[in-house]
């Protein structure tokens, strides 16, 4: 049965013709009451395809700034700014900017866990759904800059054998995993299939047997019969797996001794409450300079074309 709360957002939903999307990060709660759920690919073509006037985005500032790069029109609803990320923090425009000049003839790929100014300079934006598609379909006479998620980008460096520069920014949560405490947990669950997100250490990785988005994790526990994983990314992504495997047991992997910090504390601060007074009130929204909208297009729109196969020149 629906609370009086999320009957509210419903109604409101209706009335305002909006749509709401939720990153798997998200409370189970929010991801109930959402449209749409996914990851940050997803999340992107949902909003940019969507017949809504208001699109909120419960996840975070940059997943909002996306969608209203890709669909100016629209009205984008953030349910708490403050939802930032460390991976924008990590990559100031200012930097970034330098850090490219310093590379001439360079491919900027940049993750889409970045500001909108960074990705206005960017040649393209990857998420880590199609970032091996998007590495893969640059010349390999051209030189890839990578940024800012250096256990991303350390992992496409060894999958594509390309020679890449890498910007030094993390996932303030993902790197909290734990390689030593996961090695004896595998020694405790044998029979456990490791899963991990690309954004955790490179140490951790080296235990997984499957590597990739929030998505492709998911798909892993859905499609995989084996009964048992250990998941190594946000534990909001473990709603939809516990729905879509009830028999298999989740085990969320180590961080490290006494720390219970396996929850993007960015993601955590959307709450329902949150969503029926930004639908009401339509605020906080999503605003960025039309100039900034204009160049930050280019790079995502062509992430977009090499997702749907279509050809982009670099
Ligand atoms: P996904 O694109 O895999 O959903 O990841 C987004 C993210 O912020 C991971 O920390
Ligand atoms: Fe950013 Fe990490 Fe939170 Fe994802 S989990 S939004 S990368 S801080």
């Amino acid at each position: 049965m629906l609370s009086k709360l999320e009957k509210e957002i419903l109604e409101l939903k209706k009335q305002k013709n909006a749509l709401i999307l939720a990153h798997y990060y998200e409370e189970g709660n929010i991801q109930e009451i959402a449209d749409f759920v996914g990851d940050s690919l997803f999340l992107a073509q949902k909003g940019k395809e969507a017949e809504a006037d208001i699109i909120l985005l419960a996840g975070v500032v940059f997943m909002g700034e996306s969608v209203k790069i890709l669909s100016p029109e629209k009205k984008v609803l953030v349910p708490d700014l403050n939802a930032g990320c460390s991976l924008v923090d990590t990559s100031p425009y200012e930097e970034y900017k330098a850090w490219k000049e310093s590379h001439a003839n360079s491919v900027l790929v940049s993750y889409i866990n970045c500001s909108a100014k960074v990705k206005t300079i960017s040649d393209i934006i990857c998420t880590s759904s199609n970032a091996e598609k998007v590495i893969r379909a640059i010349p390999k006479d051209k030189k890839v800059l990578f940024g800012p998620d250096k256990n991303l980008g350390k992992y496409l460096a060894k999958t594509s054998g390309r020679d890449m520069e890498i910007w030094p920014g993390v996932c303030e949560v993902h790197v909290q995993f734990h390689a030593k405490n996961l090695f004896d947990l595998i020694q405790k669950h044998p029979d456990a299939v490791v899963i991990a997100h690309p954004e955790c250490d490179e140490e951790v990785l080296n235990y997984a047997q499957v590597i990739g988005s929030t998505s492709r994790l998911l798909n892993e526990v859905k499609d995989n019969p084996a009964k048992k994983f250990i998941v190594a990314t946000e534990d909001g992504i473990f709603h939809q797996m516990r729905k879509a495997r009830p028999d298999a047991e989740l085990i969320q992997a180590p961080t490290a001794e006494g720390c219970n910090c396996n929850q993007c504390p960015y993601m955590k601060l959307n709450t329902l409450e949150k969503i029926a007074l930004a639908l009401k009130e339509e605020k906080p929204e999503i605003k960025l300079e039309p100039s900034v909208i204009q160049a930050a297009n280019r790079s995502l729109e062509r992430m977009l074309d090499i997702s749907a196969n279509r050809n982009v020149n670099f």
